[in-house]
């Protein structure tokens, strides 16, 4: 595997525990304010995450790398709103598709064909990532400041699997 593309998968292992960290530290924030549905669906995330992280850490075992596992940074937004989380998260979302994307072109550069078929999934994933993040933020654009409707929307958050 050509350096450029073990360096870019080798952090993007990093990222990707980080965004763990980081929806594990909503769900966190929303458990203190008993919302326990939105905690659970950040949760839930936070686990999708470290998955992400676990596919690239076996893809490169399985080329014969040798993986580094750097520090984890600390999230360091603090919350106050509902909304706010929710908002950070498909800020984050957005970010995290522009890494997967240089990931892509990274690969695509020296032809390494396999990494690029490797990222697709990625690239699938990412869509509907964004999109429902984006969907979770328009709820609570149109209900949040309704406590009823929050509440629903806290018991549909509660049901992901
Ligand atoms: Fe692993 Fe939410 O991107």
């Amino acid at each position: 595997m050509d350096k450029k593309v073990f360096d870019i998968l080798n952090t993007q292992i990093n990222k990707e525990m980080y965004s763990a960290y980081l929806y594990l530290d909503m769900a966190n924030f929303y458990s203190q304010n008993a919302l326990d549905g939105f905690a659970h669906w950040y949760e839930v995330q936070a686990n999708e995450e470290m998955e992400h992280a676990m596919k690239i850490y076996h893809y490169l075992l399985a080329n014969g790398q040798k993986v580094t596992l750097e520090a984890i940074a600390k999230p360091d937004k603090t919350y106050k709103e509902f909304i706010e989380p929710v908002e950070a998260a498909y800020e984050h979302e957005q970010y995290v598709t522009s890494l997967i994307m240089d990931c892509f072109k990274t690969a695509r550069e020296v032809d390494d064909i396999r990494t690029m078929r490797f990222l697709g999934w990625f690239i699938d994933e990412q869509g509907e990532e964004e999109e429902n993040a984006s969907s979770i933020l328009d709820k609570i654009k149109l209900f949040g400041d309704d406590k009823k409707a929050l509440y629903s929307l806290d018991k549909e958050l509660g049901q992901r699997q």
